[in-house]
């Protein structure tokens, strides 16, 4: 036999077993935006390499080392994207969308980083993302975070801690960050090796490093916060005093910088402890700075994206999975008559109840053999039609999980009577 050809490192097929739950959290999520007012945009996966080298910045982990760059056949260098934000911008500004407009859009689709797999991370993976254009105010930042909160809430997720920070403008960043050098020079023999290269280059990032030997360094480092103008306070202000408003909890965390250079003021993470190194499943901010660096007119932004391979891994840990799966009724159906006619039953049943989900028995095989295929299917009842219950226009309904016996339903009423059994229980 010929040897079989393996996926990629890091890039993981998605299961029939495992789209329900795909499925459903992609609706949810779906749901929730467009009741917001959220349309949807489809960027390409491919972009110019320059696109990204100019947005997320030059000196971050993702461009030095992650992105899948590539000549193509005309000898330009393209890239799968890291991230969606960057091809949401050029998008919007190659087909107008953005000058002297507001836009509130989504999009979703697989990302790719060159990052080591582990649990939650992974080489491809998606991202459902949201970007807002033209909104200056903390209350497009408060209004994305409160649909974050929603979600949570209608896919039934509990253990989330959202923190939150301010990096404030460019311009206080910059004073900030001469500051931070200083700072950081006189600790410079406790720095590692890839802070000592960022000192220069990106010193904030260093404020983000996870090696504990930089932790004191790192907690005696002196606060942006401090190093804020007014306007960029009170933004922050507002911002929190509308979440404390809404109930929505949250934490400080000063050492928050994100892993993109893009971004201006508000910056959140949504964190869980349940998934192990990997905790974060939402992640966004303010970028006010990028639409003019790509070439437009300035314009505000903001906007996030949540990583759903760990929001589905959030969701498994419930039993979700298996009733999202399962039918609620397997149609059996013996004889040919009884087959005809119960293809166009199980097509009347769908038209009158469309949230049941029907599996009708394809291929025919003996009244055992199909009752088996029912039990297998998991479904909680086998509807069964054979010629009698054809002729006496009637079908019988065995409840498969040990609820009752079988009863004999008029077809007349067989809508109404699912309604009642499944829904009502
Ligand atoms: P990000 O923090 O790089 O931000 O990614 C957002 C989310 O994508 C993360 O919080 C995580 O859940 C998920 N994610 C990132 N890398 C991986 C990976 N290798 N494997 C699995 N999941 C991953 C952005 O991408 C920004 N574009 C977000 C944004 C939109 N900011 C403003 N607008």
């Amino acid at each position: 036999m010929a040897k079989q050809i393996q996926a990629i490192r890091g890039m993981k097929d998605i299961l029939p077993q495992q789209t329900p739950l795909w499925q459903f959290l992609e609706d949810r999520v779906r749901s929730v935006l467009s009741r917001y007012g959220y349309a949807e945009i489809r960027m390409p996966i491919v972009e110019m390499t320059e696109l990204f080298k100019r947005s997320i910045g030059e000196v971050t982990d993702i461009v030095e080392k992650e992105m899948y760059t590539f000549a193509d056949r005309n000898g330009d260098s393209l890239t799968l994207r890291p991230e969606g934000t960057a091809g949401c911008v050029r998008a919007g500004l190659e087909n107008g969308l953005i000058f002297n407009q507001t836009q509130r859009l989504w999009y979703q689709g697989p990302m790719f980083r060159h990052e080591r797999p582990q649990k939650g991370r992974y080489r491809q993976f998606h991202q459902i993302g949201v970007e807002t254009f033209g909104l200056t105010g903390p209350d497009i930042d408060l209004e994305l975070i409160l649909i974050t909160a929603r979600i949570w809430r209608e896919l039934g997720l509990k253990d989330l801690e959202l923190q939150l920070n301010t990096l404030g403008t460019s311009e206080e960043r910059r004073h900030y960050r001469d500051h931070l050098v200083d700072y950081l020079r006189q600790r410079f023999d406790e720095l590692d090796e890839d802070s000592r290269r960022r000192l220069e280059s990106n010193p904030l990032r260093i404020l983000d490093s996870k090696n504990p030997q930089l932790a004191a360094v790192i907690k005696d480092a002196p606060s942006l916060m401090e190093h804020l103008e007014e306007q960029s306070l009170r933004h922050f202000d507002r911002l929190r005093q509308g979440l404390d408003e809404a109930g929505v909890d949250y934490t400080i965390n000063p050492r928050l910088v994100r892993g993109l250079d893009y971004y201006s003021r508000t910056v959140f993470e949504w964190v869980t402890d349940s998934l192990g190194a990997q905790g974060t499943v939402c992640a966004g901010g303010r970028y006010d700075g990028l639409v003019e660096q790509l070439g437009g007119r300035p314009t505000p932004a903001v906007g996030f994206a949540m990583g759903l391979e760990r929001l589905v891994a959030m969701l498994e840990s419930r039993d979700l999975q298996e009733q999202l799966a399962t039918p609620d009724v397997y149609l059996v159906m013996m004889g040919d008559r009884a087959s005809r006619e119960g293809v166009l039953l199980a097509e009347r049943l769908r038209n009158g109840l469309p949230w049941l989900r029907l599996i009708g028995h394809c291929g025919g095989g003996t009244f055992k053999n199909q009752l088996k295929k029912a039990d297998r299917s998991r479904a909680d009842f086998a509807l069964i039609l054979g010629e009698d219950e054809v002729a006496r226009k009637e079908i019988g309904l065995k409840p498969l999980r040990g609820k009752g016996e079988q009863q004999q339903v008029a077809l007349a009423q067989l809508e109404a009577r699912l309604e009642e059994v499944i829904i009502r229980g």
